[in-house]
């Protein structure tokens, strides 16, 4: 599969990740099992970044990714090195907050590397941004968890130009993504200044949720069933044009975003997570992308 080279560090991430947000389903023995075949489906079709939090599946979605990679390594004892695994922490619940201190980041860190049967995290990512960020106090947790050999590399999730350009002010290594949601409902990327700082700075900007207002409603869905209608008449257009479905249309629009978006996989139906690759293949007209904007939007570009 076609990979990315993340600027300033020697990792090779796949250009589709696999989320594992959803393997361990409700963690009954046959949702455990599909999770599985998930998971094995990914990694035969080439994907080597899986992506994980602290809180997915209340934990049971890393646990379930740990035992497989325990099975996994009796047939490929050295599979851990060539994989890329990346989790996020900072979100807490009762009540629900963000919480940047050290002892939490810390601890997360060391509760998703032993339910991932991990020695180390090859990225850490701040799952939100904590309205009290203290920097330094970020800088110097990053500090810790790499002189201790936990983590490699570090990026962030949902944060806003502002917050990666103060929290980067801290840090002596560069922030290596930001993941943040990006669809066709919401592009608010392609305007804030996200993407723009993504290429400027180097940083790889991952997109969840990336068939929003397509294959599913998109989180804070403001469509329309006539917005909905212009979308699938166009989609269905472009989908026969390339000869593809769809769905492959709409990761091939965000594919063709100079900042290198990365879109993360998170089907657990194999002959899903396998068919996304052809996204990869698609050559995506520039007239294409603007068509499917017009689109969306309603109307043409001013
Ligand atoms: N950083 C963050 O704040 C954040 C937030 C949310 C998610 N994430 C990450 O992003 C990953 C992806 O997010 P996601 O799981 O919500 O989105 P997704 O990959 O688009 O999948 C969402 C749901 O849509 C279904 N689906 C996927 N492809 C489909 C298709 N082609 N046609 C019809 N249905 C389809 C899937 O069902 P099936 O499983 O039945 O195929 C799944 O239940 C997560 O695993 C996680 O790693 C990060």
């Amino acid at each position: 599969m076609k990979k990315i080279h993340y600027k300033n560090a020697h990792l090779n991430s796949t250009r589709l990740i696999y989320g594992c947000m959803r393997i361990a389903g409700d963690n009954n023995p046959a949702d455990k099992a599909k999770g599985k075949l998930a998971l094995r489906a990914a990694l035969e079709a080439g994907y080597n970044h899986f992506d994980h939090a602290d809180i997915y599946g209340g934990g049971h979605c890393e646990s379930l990714f740990g035992e497989w990679l325990n099975e996994l390594k009796q047939e490929t004892p050295a599979i851990r090195e060539q994989l890329i695994i990346t989790s996020k922490a900072g979100i807490r619940f009762e009540p629900q907050r963000y919480d940047f201190s050290t002892d939490y980041l810390t601890t997360s860190v060391e509760n998703s590397l032993k339910r991932l049967n991990v020695d180390y995290l090859d990225m850490f990512l701040l799952h939100r941004p904590d309205y009290l960020l203290n920097a330094e106090q970020v800088a110097q947790t990053f500090q810790q968890l790499k002189a201790s050999g936990k983590v490699k590399h570090f990026g962030v999730s949902n944060f806003s130009p502002s917050q990666v350009n103060l929290l980067q002010s801290a840090l002596d290594e560069p922030l290596l993504v930001n993941q943040i949601e990006i669809n066709i409902h919401n592009i608010s990327s392609l305007t804030d200044g996200s993407l723009d700082q993504c290429q400027q700075l180097g940083i790889t900007p991952i997109a969840w949720c990336p068939l929003g207002g397509v294959a599913y409603p998109a989180w804070g869905n403001t469509f329309s069933t006539d917005d909905e209608q212009r979308i699938a008449t166009e989609l269905t257009r472009q989908a026969e044009q390339y000869n593809c479905q769809p769905w492959q249309v709409i990761l091939a629009w965000l594919l063709k975003h100079p900042a290198n978006i990365c879109p993360i996989i998170g089907s657990t139906t194999p002959k899903r997570i396998i068919a996304a690759k052809q996204a990869l293949i698609i050559e995506y007209s520039h007239a294409d992308w603007y068509r499917l904007l017009e689109a969306r939007n309603g109307y043409a570009q001013p």
